[in-house]
């Protein structure tokens, strides 16, 4: 059993040593201490939801959007299915040396249900690579719209859960901009977004608050909590979606009256389908 309270009880050292979580002889990096923290604090969430997918179904299958170094999926394999006869974790992730790294790795430790796939988001919606049915997506700070087309997969594949941790959206702070002088003279509230800083942070929040109305015009039911230890806070917000098969009554209504009050209907296509 490992001296360092950070470290868990069956846990890869040889994987913290790779991810650069421990330092060669064994201590804890203070650099990605930090890191470390942050994924536990997600895992934290996940875990119950793994728990219940699996009771299920145990080959159940996360993907993981915007994966980046996988430290989220390579946590995910090593605390919780690695322990387990099922259960599949898929990294989607465009770049290419990332992608082999993961790979590498994956093998170098045995974790043989890890898959790392060189796409993007976006083009993995119709990938025949993937499965049709996919029960958990993450995307942790998945840049820009990238956030927008996981939750289309997690759609299109009818996923129990999505957790999202989005990261900062500057496509509707843009249209936001664009339309600046007609929503003067449409609406008072345009003076919520009247400063550049405002427009960004108004276009981030409205951003989530859009994706939480689309989630819950397909039936979903979402829980936004702060994701806590980071340092950034317009990227700390935590989206928790799990199907419910009822469709809140006037979510798709109030997704359009504020597309439309917004001036935003240019992203109609992005938030309504
Ligand atoms: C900020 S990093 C986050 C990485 C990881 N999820 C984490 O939190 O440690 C975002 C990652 O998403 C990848 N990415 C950005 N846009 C993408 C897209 N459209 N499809 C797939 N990957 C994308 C980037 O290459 C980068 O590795």
């Amino acid at each position: 059993m490992s001296l360092i309270p950070e470290i868990k009880p069956n846990q890869s050292i040889e994987l913290l040593k790779a991810l650069h979580i421990l330092t060669r002889d064994g201590k804890l990096n203070q650099d990605t201490r930090r890191k470390l923290k942050q994924v536990y604090h997600l895992y934290h969430f996940i875990e119950p939801l793994l728990e219940e997918v699996m009771a299920e179904n145990e080959h159940a299958v996360l993907v993981d959007h915007g994966a980046g170094k996988s430290y989220l999926g390579f946590i995910l394999y090593d605390l919780f299915m690695k322990q387990r006869a099922g259960g599949q974790v898929i990294g989607i992730e465009t770049r290419a040396e990332l992608v082999e790294k993961s790979r590498e790795l994956a093998q170098q430790l045995g974790f043989e249900r890890m898959q790392f796939l060189h796409l993007s988001v976006e083009d993995s919606i119709q990938s025949k690579v993937l499965p049709e049915k996919v029960d958990i997506v993450t995307a942790l700070h998945a840049c820009n719209t990238a956030t927008d087309d996981a939750i289309r997969f997690g759609l299109e594949k009818e996923a129990q859960f999505m957790v999202l941790v989005p990261c900062c959206q500057a496509e509707v702070a843009e249209v936001l901009r664009r339309h600046k002088n007609e929503s003067f003279g449409k609406t008072p509230l345009s003076e919520i977004w009247r400063h550049p800083i405002h427009t960004r942070e108004f276009g981030s929040q409205i951003t989530n608050v859009l994706r939480c109305l689309q989630l819950e015009a397909h039936g979903y039911q979402v829980t936004v909590t702060e994701l806590v230890g980071w340092e950034h806070s317009m990227k700390n917000e935590l989206i928790i979606a799990r199907y419910k098969n009822s469709p809140r009554k006037n979510a798709q209504l109030r997704l359009e009256q504020i597309l439309h009050e917004l001036n935003l209907e240019d992203l109609r296509s992005r938030f309504v389908y």
